[in-house]
This record gives structure tokens, C-alpha cells and sequence, in this order.
């Protein structure tokens, strides 16, 4: 396994894919590996002939009061669990080989951004985009690989796609869990040991909160009770939509999704329930 920093040498490996009539898989992360991006590694594996993984801690999704600079690092360790998983290329570069001058474009992601984590962390979802359009467009992926743990995320990458005819497949991949029910997330490694003792809840709530859904009633109420009694972080938000489109006028399918805030770390996770019974 190879790790270039460059676009340049990116592209250059891009071409020499494409020339010999072989398809790429994108993995795009900010590192700190766990079985969650491993798993999309394995997937892409399975559908392309070559999978590049992106390691880029963005800057431009943080607010100024968020963790870029402490948001967990390791690269040796990526470089590992990459290769085990079988990536071919990690594309790992600085921050000012991505972003060489200001931007004079912005990209403003609508509604789809006003609920959940968009409603909560400003401006976060336009800086997700901006670095996925370099991404896409640097690595000519066929087929790009995202998790439903960040399922607002997903969707609204969707539509990236869908409304501007990128060129590619998004494929969603399934959230991967601990055996105790906690979503895997490089943001884990924040929370103390009490802390995750309780972070399974919120699991158990959404379990418990999708059993209310299909019997037709309004789970926020009880989940918030489940949650308030069982974690000492703060409920940022639990909300009911339609996925993917995060609309209330809920169709086929719905996301119970919630936000916890811990000392540290800020937890979020999501079921989405499929109310036509298949
Ligand atoms: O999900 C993530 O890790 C990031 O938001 C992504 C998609 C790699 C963009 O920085």
C-alpha cells in the first residue's frame, strides 16, 4: 500500500488506473480508523478494482469552537488498518495541498442541513461538501463509500450528486457497533470510563424509540425520559424525519436520529426505520 500527499501524485496514480480500464472505490475519512471505516474499505474492495482512502481532518467543517485541533490523529496506525483491509492508495494530504488559496466559491447545502447536526453545528455540512467535491473530482472515483452513522451526512451528499450529476455511485454503508450497541466512532476515545458505560443507551433509546414508531407513536417524549435517566450528557437533540430526504412529511422510510453531548465528546447516532414493513 502506497500513501501519497500530493495531488499530483494522486492524479498521476488516477491516470494510470484509469488507462488500464480500472474502476476506483473512495473511502473518504479524517483518520483514526475504526471497524466502521474498515468496513467500507471491504466493501469498496468487493465492487472496484482499486480503493483509495482519503485521511483529511477538514477544517472547513469545524466551527471555531470545535475539535479540529484535538480531533484524534494517528497516522501509522491508519496506515496499518488500511493496508489489513486491503486499500491500495491513501491520499493523505495537508492542509495547504487541499485548500492552496482561499476559496472565492461556496457551496450552501439547503433544508436538508436545517434539522439534526445541521441545525446544531452551522456551516458544518457546506465544509463536508467542499472537500467531498475535491475528493470526487481528484480521485474519479466510480463508487464513493459512506457510513448511515452520519446518515444527515449521507443524504445530503446524495443529493450533492443527484442535483449536480457528479459522475458516481454513492453507496451507503451499515453502522458498525461495539457488542454492547455503541456506534463505533473515532470520537470515543474522549469519553471517560463512566461515560462509556452510559453510551450504550443511546442505542437502547433508539431501539426503544423505533418500537414506538412502528406502533405509531410519538417515541421523543419517552426516549428523552430513557435518556435523561440513564446518561449524564446533555440530550443536544432527538428528532423524527423522513430519510433521506429530512422533511417532516415522512414516506417510506424514517431516521430517529439524537445528539449527546458528553464532557468531551459529542455522540450522535440513528436508526432508520423502514415503515412499509419490507
Ligand atoms: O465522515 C467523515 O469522516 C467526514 O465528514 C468526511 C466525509 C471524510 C469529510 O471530511
Amino acid at each position: 500500500m502506497q500513501t501519497v500527499q500530493t495531488v499530483e501524485e494522486l492524479k498521476s496514480w488516477v491516470r494510470e488506473v484509469k488507462n488500464s480500464g480500472q474502476t476506483i472505490g473512495l473511502v473518504p475519512t479524517m483518520g483514526f480508523l475504526h471497524e466502521g471505516h474498515l468496513s467500507l474499505v471491504e466493501k469498496a474492495k468487493l465492487e472496484n478494482d482499486k480503493v483509495l482512502m482519503s485521511i483529511f481532518v477538514n477544517p472547513a467543517q469545524f466551527g471555531p469552537n470545535e475539535d479540529f485541533d484535538r480531533y484524534p490523529r494517528d497516522m501509522e496506525r491508519d496506515q496499518q488498518l488500511a493496508a489489513s483491509a486491503g486499500t491500495d492508495v491513501i491520499f493523505a494530504p495537508s492542509v495547504a495541498e487541499m485548500y492552496p488559496r482561499e476559496s472565492q466559491i461556496s457551496i450552501s447545502v439547503g433544508a436538508q442541513a436545517n434539522v439534526l447536526c445541521g441545525a446544531k453545528r452551522p456551516g458544518h455540512f457546506d465544509g463536508v461538501l467542499k472537500v467531498v467535491t475535491k475528493l470526487f473530482h481528484l480521485s474519479e472515483a466510480d463508487r464513493a463509500y459512506f457510513g448511515k452513522k452520519d446518515a444527515q451526512q449521507l443524504a445530503i451528499i446524495e443529493s450533492l450528486v443527484e442535483d449536480y450529476n457528479f459522475p458516481l455511485v454513492i453507496r451507503r454503508g451499515e453502522t458498525v457497533r461495539e457488542a454492547d450497541g455503541l456506534a463505533k466512532s473515532s470520537r470515543n476515545v474522549y469519553l471517560s470510563e463512566a461515560e462509556r458505560r452510559e453510551a450504550p443507551h443511546l442505542h437502547r433509546a433508539l431501539q426503544l424509540g423505533k418500537n414506538l414508531v412502528l406502533e405509531g407513536k410519538n417515541p421523543l417524549p419517552e426516549m428523552d425520559a430513557y435518556l435523561n435517566k440513564h446518561v449524564s450528557g446533555k440530550i443536544d437533540y432527538i428528532e423524527l424525519h423522513d430519510y433521506p430526504t429530512l422533511t417532516k412529511e415522512i414516506e417510506e422510510e424514517a431516521i430517529l436520529a439524537l445528539a449527546v453531548q458528553f464532557e468531551k465528546a459529542r455522540l450522535i447516532d440513528n436508526v432508520i426505520i423502514n415503515l412499509k414493513g419490507n
